[in-house]
């Protein structure tokens, strides 16, 4: 098994102490900065972090002279694999024309509404084989990797078909058991109704809940289950409904809630007990009180916000609600069409006043937690998966400092080089 170990970071950035509860209010500040920071793997797990000499004395007793591939981190910080906990990655074309549309004046919810957004991407998928979803989505990966990402989530919903769906699903199940990231899926079903049920959303819903949920369950495709509950799309009532049949099917809730007009997605992430609620640009303050009683983690796309030109989130008074915060790309060929999860830190830190500590909680150790992975990766602590970036800067406050740079020199996949 190989043995690797990183030594003398100027900080590194452990995210300790948070894996049974993610961090909330001037917690999300406390990044467990180890200065002059070593770190030891092996099979694929950290297997000792401290200082120099701590981690000196733990090879010395433990692994006496055996072969060690040592890694200098020295003027460097070395930080947790980055998570990104919402995503629509796995789809087929492109949609460009949509951005001359939009800055024309149409609103993304008009283009959807005549049946261009979601529904042209679904036209699009629709026609791609799972092999050819599998291919595109594999160079999207691979650019996350370099980003730092080592686990991304990717929600199902450009298919809207019992088949189409499933096809994306296994498309990511086969990108996860094949790419070294962690791929972790979401059946989204409920992403919009498709052209042929326009006149009967009803029957669409009766075909998520009835066809598709029993399929995904059985076939084990899928741990989470989202809908896009916005005017137009999926009501509260209905996004109810749905989230709760999935429950039946151990699917755990999580809402695209309050994203373009306030309809109260947040109250109702709260009510059905999702994991998360995402988007929340428009969220109400009861609905960010209801969150932090019950909660759930926000995932809060600054890139959405800045790709629609709409107002960003309220980040602030969430964190000051006590809402554990993450943050995520919401990569998608519409709202979103970016893999830059360091770009959305620098919109989080300038645009949602987010503090240069905070950004680096919300994507880590609290967007484990937005994917129920936070026992396994999302901080380097001793046990847990060796998902480790090292970037080339001597302090972690120069990644807001600086903006739209790519600061990753090297990157670690269960102890195994991935960038290098
Ligand atoms: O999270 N809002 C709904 N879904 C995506 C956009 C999907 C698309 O435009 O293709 C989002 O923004
Ligand atoms: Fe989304």
């Amino acid at each position: 098994m190989k043995k690797i170990v990183i030594h003398q970071a100027n900080q590194m950035i452990t995210m300790r102490g948070a894996s049974e509860q993610p961090k909330i209010g001037e917690a999300m500040s406390d990044l467990g900065i180890i200065e002059n920071g070593s770190l030891a793997m092996e099979g694929g797990k950290i297997v000792a972090i401290g200082t120099k000499e701590e981690v000196e004395r733990f090879i010395v007793q433990n692994w006496g002279n055996e072969d060690v591939e040592e890694v200098n981190a020295l003027g460097k910080i070395v930080l947790p694999g980055f998570i990104d906990p919402h995503t629509h990655l796995v789809f087929a074309g492109s949609r460009e024309y949509e951005l001359e549309m939009r800055l024309n004046g149409a609103s993304y919810l008009e283009i959807l509404q005549a049946g261009g957004g979601i529904l042209a991407s679904t036209r699009m998928t629709r026609a791609a084989s799972e092999a050819a979803l599998v291919e595109d989505t594999w160079s999207r990966l691979n650019r996350f990797l370099l980003q730092g990402v080592t686990t991304v989530e990717a929600k199902s919903g450009y298919g809207l078909t019992l088949e189409d769906e499933l096809k994306q699903l296994r498309a990511a199940k086969q990108l996860a058991q094949k790419h070294p990231l962690d791929v972790v899926s979401t059946f989204m079903g409920a992403h919009a109704v498709p052209t042929e049920y326009k006149e009967d959303p009803e029957a669409y819903i009766k075909l998520v809940i009835e066809e598709m949920m029993p399929k995904v369950a059985a076939e084990n495709l899928a741990e989470f289950c989202d809908v896009f509950c916005e005017a137009g799309v999926f009501s509260v009532e209905q996004s109810e409904r749905i989230l709760e049949a999935g429950k039946k099917h151990g699917l755990i809730p999580k809402v695209h809630a309050d994203e373009i007009k306030p309809l109260g997605g947040a109250e109702l992430a709260a009510k059905v007990g999702a994991v998360s609620a995402d988007h929340l640009l428009q969220a109400s303050d009861e609905g960010i009180q209801a969150m932090a009683e019950a909660g759930v983690v926000a995932v809060l796309l600054p890139g959405t916000a800045f790709y629609l030109m709409a107002p960003y989130a309220r980040a602030r008074d969430m964190i000051a609600a006590g809402v554990p915060v993450a943050l995520s790309t919401d990569r998608n060929p519409g709202s979103s069409p970016t893999e830059s999860l360091q770009l959305i830190m620098n919109l989080a830190c300038l645009n949602m006043k987010m503090t240069p500590a905070e950004v680096l909680t919300a994507t880590t150790i609290n967007a484990a937690h937005a994917i129920g992975r936070a026992k396994e990766v999302g901080s380097l602590e001793v046990g847990k998966a060796a998902d480790v970036i090292i970037m080339d800067a001597p302090n972690y406050a120069m990644l807001q400092y600086n903006f739209g740079t790519n600061f990753v020199e090297s990157v670690l996949k269960n102890g195994e080089f991935v960038v290098k």
